[in-house]
C-alpha cells in the first residue's frame, strides 16, 4: 500500500499554484518539458567548449560516465522526492520529513540558487535574442571578419540593447509561467523541442558538408587523455550536473507534476538521452564549422557569440542570414525551455513556502530577477558597473562562477544526502516501482551503491577540488 504523505500546503492552494491543472497531461509532455529544462545554453554554448578544452573524446567519455551514473542518480532522486511529496523543492522536504522542518532549508538553498542562475541566464539569453535579430536583419553579415570580438564587446558593454533583450526574455518567461503547467510549460515544450532537434540536425548537415569538416570531428571525438587534468574532471562533472538541471530542485517541481503511473526510471533515461544527444549534436554542428573557416576552437565562452557569427559570415549574406538566424533561434529556444523551468522552480518553491499565489509570486520574482539581471548585465567587462570589482572580479564573473561552479554541486550534495540517508528506503522503492508494479532489479545497486556512496563522494571531491 502506498503511504500517503501529509501535504504541507492545502490541495486548493496547490491547485491555484499549478494554475488549476494537475500537472503534465501525458508522459510525452512531461518528458519534453523535463528534457526542455535540461537542454539549454549548457548543451549548445558550454558543452562543446568544455569538451574541446579538456581532451575531446576523453572528455566525452568521462562526461557520458558522469551523466549516466551521477547525473541520472540525482535526476531520479529529485523526481522521486517531487512525485512522492507532491510538492516543489521547499515544501517537498518539509512534507517528507514533517517532524524535521529544518530540511526545508535544503530546498530553500536550491530555490535561491535557481534565482541566481536565472538572473544571469536571462542576461545571456537576452544576448541570443539580440544575435538572432542581428542575424536576420543582416547586421552580422555586414561585419568584416576579425571585428566580431569588438562587435560583441561593444554590444555586451552597452546599456540599451542588453537591457531591452533582458526585459523581452523575462516577459516571455513570465507569460508562459502565468499560462500554467499544461497550457504554458507543456504546450511550449512540446512545440519547441522538436523544432530544436530539427534546427540542430539542419546545422549539423550544413557543418559536416563544409570542406575540412573532418578536422572538427577529430578535435571533438579524438580521445587525448593527456589533456584530461584534475581541473578538467571537475569542470566535466559540474557540466554534467548543470546540463541535466539537477541539484537545485527544478526536477523536484517537475517530478510533482509527473503522472502517477509513469515509470520514473524510463522517464529519467529519456531525459538523459535527449540531453546528451543534443549536446553531442551541438558539438558536431559547431566544431566542423569552426575548423572549416579557420577559427580558434578554444574560443571558450565567447565561441558562440564571437567565433560562430564569423563562421556564418563566411557563408555569404544569405548563408549568414539563414544559418546564423537558425543557430541563434535554436539557442534562444533552448534557453527559453530551460529558463521557464527555473522560473517554475522558483515560483513554486517560494509560493508554496510563503503561501502566495502563482500569479503574485511569479510577478514579484520576475521583478527581482530583472533588477538583479540589470546589475549583472551592466557589470560585464566594459559596462556601467564593471569598475566595481570585489576580490578583483566583476559582479558578472562572480555570478557566473557561483551559479555555474560552486552552488549547484553544493545543493546536489545536500539533496543526495537527504535522499540516501534520511528518506525511508521503502518510500523510495515504492515510488520507483509504482507500488510494486514495475520491475526494479536495479534498485539495490542504485540505492546502496550510487545514492549512498558514489554520488555523494563524487560531489564532495568535486567541491573540495573546486574550492581549493
Ligand atoms: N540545464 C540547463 C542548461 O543546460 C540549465 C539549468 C540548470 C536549467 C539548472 C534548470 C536548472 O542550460
Amino acid at each position: 500500500m502506498r503511504r500517503r504523505v501529509k501535504s504541507g500546503a492545502s490541495p486548493t492552494f496547490r491547485k491555484d499554484m499549478a494554475n488549476n491543472t494537475q500537472g503534465f497531461s501525458s508522459t510525452f509532455g512531461a518528458i519534453m518539458a523535463a528534457a526542455g529544462s535540461a537542454i539549454g545554453l549548457g548543451n549548445i554554448w558550454r558543452f562543446p567548449y568544455i569538451c574541446g578544452k579538456y581532451g575531446g573524446g576523453a572528455a566525452l567519455v568521462l562526461y557520458l560516465l558522469f551523466v549516466f551514473v551521477i547525473g541520472m542518480t540525482l535526476l531520479l532522486s529529485e523526481l522521486v522526492i517531487g512525485r512522492r511529496s507532491g510538492h516543489a523543492a521547499v515544501m517537498a522536504y518539509a512534507t517528507l520529513k514533517p517532524k524535521r522542518p529544518q530540511w526545508r532549508y535544503i530546498g530553500l538553498f536550491g530555490v535561491v540558487t535557481c534565482f541566481l542562475i536565472l538572473a544571469i541566464y536571462y542576461v545571456i539569453s537576452g544576448w541570443t535574442l539580440n544575435y538572432f535579430w542581428e542575424s536576420v536583419n543582416g547586421t552580422l553579415s555586414h561585419i568584416t571578419s576579425g571585428t566580431f570580438d569588438a562587435h560583441f564587446s561593444s554590444f555586451a558593454s552597452s546599456a540599451a540593447m542588453p537591457l531591452v533583450c533582458l526585459l523581452v526574455f523575462a516577459a516571455i518567461n513570465l507569460i508562459i509561467i502565468l499560462c500554467g503547467v499544461q497550457n504554458g510549460i507543456e504546450k511550449v515544450s512540446k512545440l519547441l523541442m522538436p523544432l530544436l532537434l530539427a534546427l540542430v540536425v539542419l546545422l549539423c548537415v550544413r557543418s559536416l558538408t563544409l570542406p575540412g569538416a573532418s578536422q572538427g570531428l577529430y578535435y571533438l571525438f579524438h580521445p587525448d587523455f593527456s589533456l584530461l587534468t584534475a581541473e578538467g574532471v571537475l569542470a566535466i562533472l559540474g557540466q554534467a550536473l548543470f546540463s541535466l538541471s539537477v541539484g537545485m530542485g527544478v526536477m523536484v517541481a517537475y517530478g510533482s507534476y509527473l503522472p502517477k503511473g509513469d515509470n520514473l526510471f524510463r522517464s529519467a533515461m529519456w531525459i538523459t538521452a535527449c540531453d546528451t544527444a543534443i549536446a553531442i549534436l551541438a558539438g558536431v554542428a559547431i566544431f566542423p564549422a569552426v575548423f572549416a573557416t579557420g577559427q580558434d576552437p578554444a574560443g571558450g565562452p565567447g565561441l558562440v557569440f564571437i567565433v560562430l557569427p564569423s563562421v556564418f559570415n563566411s557563408l555569404g549574406t544569405v548563408g549568414s542570414i539563414l544559418f546564423g538566424g537558425a543557430f541563434f533561434l535554436l539557442l534562444a529556444v533552448a534557453a527559453l525551455t530551460s529558463s521557464i523551468s527555473l522560473l517554475e522552480g522558483i515560483t513554486m518553491g517560494f509560493g508554496e513556502m510563503l503561501g502566495t499565489g502563482r500569479k503574485r509570486t511569479s510577478l514579484v520574482m520576475s521583478v527581482g530577477l530583472v533588477l538583479l539581471g540589470i546589475v549583472i548585465a551592466f557589470s560585464y567587462e566594459g559596462g556601467l558597473f564593471s569598475s566595481f570589482r570585489p576580490g578583483g572580479m566583476t559582479l558578472f564573473d562572480w555570478f557566473d562562477k557561483l551559479s555555474g561552479s560552486y552552488l549547484p554541486p553544493m545543493c546536489a550534495l545536500l539533496t543526495i544526502v537527504f535522499f540516501g540517508w534520511f528518506m525511508p528506503k521503502d518510500d523510495i522503492h515504492d515510488e520507483l516501482s509504482n507500488h510494486g508494479k514495475e520491475r526494479t532489479s536495479w534498485f539495490g545497486v542504485f540505492y546502496y551503491v550510487l545514492v549512498r556512496f558514489v554520488a555523494p563522494l563524487a560531489l564532495l571531491v568535486v567541491l573540495i577540488g573546486g574550492i581549493f
